[in-house]
Order: C-alpha cells, then structure tokens, then sequence
C-alpha cells in the first residue's frame, strides 16, 4: 500500500508548548513508595529516592508532573505532609483503600522534581476541602516569606518558595466514584471562589478547572459549558482524561480509539469557545489532557487486592507491544492539537499504569509504551506541521474510515531539524510513505527509528526488559527531493531529518 504527504515549512498547526509531554505521580499503589520513593533500596539517595527511576525518567525529558492525585487528592489534607515525619498521621486513604503514611509530601516532591528537572503540576482538593486550604497551599508554596505559612514552610527547611506554576482545582469531581462529587453548578461555584483566592495569593500561577471525568459521563458537554460559565475569568485550562483498552482483542479498533481522543479534544475546544462566544470574551481556555493512556490489563486483579495496606500492587498494567502502537497515535493526535493543547500528562509514569516499572529492592525497566513517549518528547518539540495526508482507510467496529496512515511532523527551525512521527495501523502490509517536504529540500535523513514486533501481546518484564525495544535499521531516504519510506505493517515510525 501506498501514502502520499506534503509537508510544507509555512503550514503550521502551532507551536508545541514542551508541557504536552508531561506525566503523573498519585499517591496510588507503587507510584510513590516503592516507585519513586525506597529508602532502603540500594540505589537511594540520601532522601530515600530510587537513583535508577530518576535516571529512567530524565531520560524521557519530562517537563512537568502532575502530583499527588489523581482520585487521592479529593481526600487528601495537605497538611498532613509536611513538617517533621516522626509527627505525620497515618491515614485511611478512601479513594484507593489504602494506608497512607504521608512519608512523601508537597516539599519531597518538589525536592524529586528538581532531582528529574520537571515543573511540579499541583493538585488541589475540593472534594472534602474547599477555599481556605486552597489559598493556605499556595501561599505555603509560593510566598516568599513573612506569613504564617511560607514561614512554616521555612521552618520545614525550605526557605525558597516551590513557585509552584501551574494548579489543578480537584479531579474529576463529576465522578460518582470521586470523593465530594459535585453537580457541574456546585463545582463551578467552588472552583471559582477557590481560583478567585488562589490567584489573590499569587497572581502568576494558571489554573486547570475540571472537564469530564471521560466522554462517556452523561453530562460530557454540557459539564463543560455550565463549569465554564461559573470559571471562565478565573481558569486557564480545563482538564480533559480517557482511556483505552483492548478487552477485546480487536486489534483494528484498538488502535482506531485515538479517533475518539481527537472527537473528545474537538469537542471540548467548541464547549470552550462556545463560552467564550457567549461571554464576549477576549480570552481563549486551552486544554489541559492531563490523564490519557491505555488502562485496562489490571482491572480484574485489582479487584482481588486486600484493603488497607501500604502501596499495595495497584493498576499495574503489565504493556503489550500493541498498547505502545495506540499510545504512539494518542501522542500524533495531541501534538495535531498543539495550538489548543498546551498540557498533556502521561498517567502515569512509575507502576501505575505506567511507563516505568520497579521490583522492589530490585531493578527498574522500561515497558513498550516508554519508547514512543520518549521519541516523541525527545524529537516533537518545535512547530507542528499541518500534514496533507492521502491515506487508505478501512473500517473497524466502532469505527469508520479509520485512517492507515497516523502521522505528523514537527519542525524545529531554531537546530534546522524535521521530525515525522508515523504509525501504519495495517495489520497485513507494510506501507510506502512518499512525503514532498517544501521548504526543507536540503534536509538528509538522519535516522528512522521503528518500533515493530512480531507478537502484538509482547511485553518487557524484570526477566526480559529488552523484549520490545525500537529500532533505528528504517529505510527512510530522499530521492529526487521525495521523502521515502517503508513503514512495516503495524509499526511505530520516527523520521529525523536535519
Ligand atoms: O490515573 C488513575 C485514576 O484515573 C486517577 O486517580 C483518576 O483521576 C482517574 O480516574
């Protein structure tokens, strides 16, 4: 089968803000205390974080971490994580049922963020919580000094404020499985006198109200516009989550779900304008996509898991080969968006459903999905490129003219490079990409990186981490001023040219 693209220098969709390559850390299972957290492991430092996990995730240049919830953060008192540990509480942790022994807190976490070079995303709860801790947990972050809490703060031996950026008002709130769930008017009403105070302490911060907990909630939509109505001046992003799974075993439709991630991102960018219509206002609200992923291989385990023990082995999704395929379109179809998603968090990024895996005591490895999150954050930072794709379609059952070809480029002008980002969702035939670059002629290919594997269900374990690992043996080539390339049937592809 055959593809034709023209790229073109001057058909820009907009510039990638590097924060859509973001992930998450909950206070949820191993994600934190055996993830990132293992005093007693041999790689610790000398604050109990595991050297071989922060070398795994510097390695995936991830710009900002969304922390600590999540569902956890609608129950979570902030407090409670700071201060001397020897006089922290131990907590019933409602949302996952589990122990929580606020070892780690907000001035950990911010101390791990800087040991990985990443931006802190900090959630806020207004699920049992409401205006006065929200202005309390800015204040004790970002104020300087001179008040009761950012002298507090000093006194925990942090005499810098975090400068904490950007905040999430709560998670999920319309969820009936969230803590505090609100109706969209109650929600709306809460998260704009807690923005309204959030922004009094410190001006400079931005804020994520909100979406849908997934499109399939009852009120997707109209959550939107009535949690917009009550927020618009205040917010600057509202929040968008889903996820994939293959129950199925259907592979065509599978890997078609990211259709459903760019219906959701259309649709929640017209809720927003929509509001903005009716508000005559001069301000646009950009996305925050800040949970996406594929989740579904541990549901039924978790089921067996005992409450009320201390990060237990939740939502360890164990990922296939075909699970890094969709997680490559999902990343495609946010970087299509770059000029309305300027936030996007990867959820999550240690043991919970996650890119990295640890054993305790033990090793750490990479899964499948590591590698095009890490191409895509290495190589996709620049502006994307409005691709003009002629592709074969085929439908699937959930799906119709699903396109063979997901692709886009990026370009960075500044280093002269140009990156195509490509997946061939043919399960029968390798495709020949033929691509016209206008305005790049004089750019040679440096390397194309693929991703391929006979077996769909092969996974990378502590025994074998190096099961799936990408390639770069791809035959992408200029000829006559044509880019060409074979991209094996159900592949994922990077192209670099220079
Ligand atoms: O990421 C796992 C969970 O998924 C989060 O806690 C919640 O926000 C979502 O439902």
């Amino acid at each position: 089968k055959k593809v034709k693209m023209i790229l073109d220098k001057d058909f820009k969709i907009g510039k990638v803000d590097d924060r859509i390559y973001g992930s998450f850390i909950e206070h949820l299972g191993r994600a934190v205390y055996g993830g990132i957290y293992e005093p007693d492991h041999p790689e610790a430092d000398e604050m109990g974080f595991r050297k071989d996990v922060i070398e795994l995730v510097k390695e995936l240049k991830v710009p900002i971490v969304r922390y600590p919830g999540g569902n956890f953060v609608s129950g979570y008192n902030w407090e409670d994580g700071i201060g001397p540990r020897e006089l922290r509480p131990k907590r019933l942790e409602l949302a996952w049922r589990s122990i929580e022994t606020n070892e780690i807190g907000i001035n950990e976490f911010v101390e791990w963020a800087k040991r990985v070079n990443t931006e802190v995303m900090m959630a806020i709860n207004l699920g049992t919580r409401g205006i006065d801790a929200a202005r309390n947990i800015v204040e004790y972050c970002n104020m300087p000094e001179g008040t009761y809490w950012s002298d507090l703060r000093k006194s925990h031996g942090y005499r810098e404020p975090h400068k904490i950026k950007v905040w999430n008002l709560g998670n999920e709130m319309d969820g009936p499985w969230q803590i505090g769930q609100k109706t969209a008017d109650e929600y709306g009403r809460l998260a704009k006198e807690a923005a309204k105070v959030m922004k009094a302490v410190d001006p400079s911060i931005e804020l994520a109200v909100c979406g849908s907990s997934n499109s399939s909630m009852p009120t997707f939509g109209q959550w939107e516009a009535t949690v917009l109505e009550h927020t618009y001046d205040y917010v600057d992003y509202i929040s968008v989550h889903t996820y994939y799974g293959n129950e199925e075993n259907d592979i065509g439709n599978f890997l078609a779900k990211s259709l459903d991630m760019d219906e959701i991102i259309k649709t929640v960018i017209a809720t927003a304008d929509y509001v903005k219509g009716k508000k005559r206002s001069k301000k646009t609200i950009n996305i925050s996509f800040d949970e996406w992923n594929v989740w579904y291989h541990s549901r039924e385990a978790d089921k067996k898991i005992a409450p009320w023990s201390v990060a237990p082995p939740l939502l360890e999704d164990i990922y296939t080969f075909e699970d890094a395929l969709l997680v490559g379109c999902m990343l495609i179809t946010l970087l299509k968006h770059a000029d309305r998603v300027k936030i996007a968090c990867l959820a999550q990024l240690v043991n919970v459903i996650a890119p990295i895996m640890t054993e305790k005591g033990g090793k750490a490895w990479r899964q499948t999905i590591y590698y095009p999150y890490r191409h895509a954050s290495l190589y996709g930072r620049g502006y994307v490129l409005n691709a003009v794709i002629d592709t074969p379609t085929y439908n699937s059952k959930d799906f119709c003219d699903v396109p063979i070809l997901e692709s886009t480029a990026v370009a960075d002008e500044n280093n002269n490079k140009l990156t195509i980002f490509a997946v061939n969702r043919d399960q029968q035939d390798s495709l020949l990409l033929e691509s016209e670059i206008r305005g790049f002629e004089d750019y040679r290919v440096v390397e194309h990186i693929v991703l391929e594997n006979e077996n769909l269900k092969a996974t990378n374990t502590k025994e074998n981490p190096f099961n799936v690992v990408p390639h770069n043996d791809g035959n992408a080539m200029i000829e006559d001023g044509v880019l060409k390339a074979i991209l094996p049937k159900l592949s994922w592809n990077v192209i670099r040219l220079a």
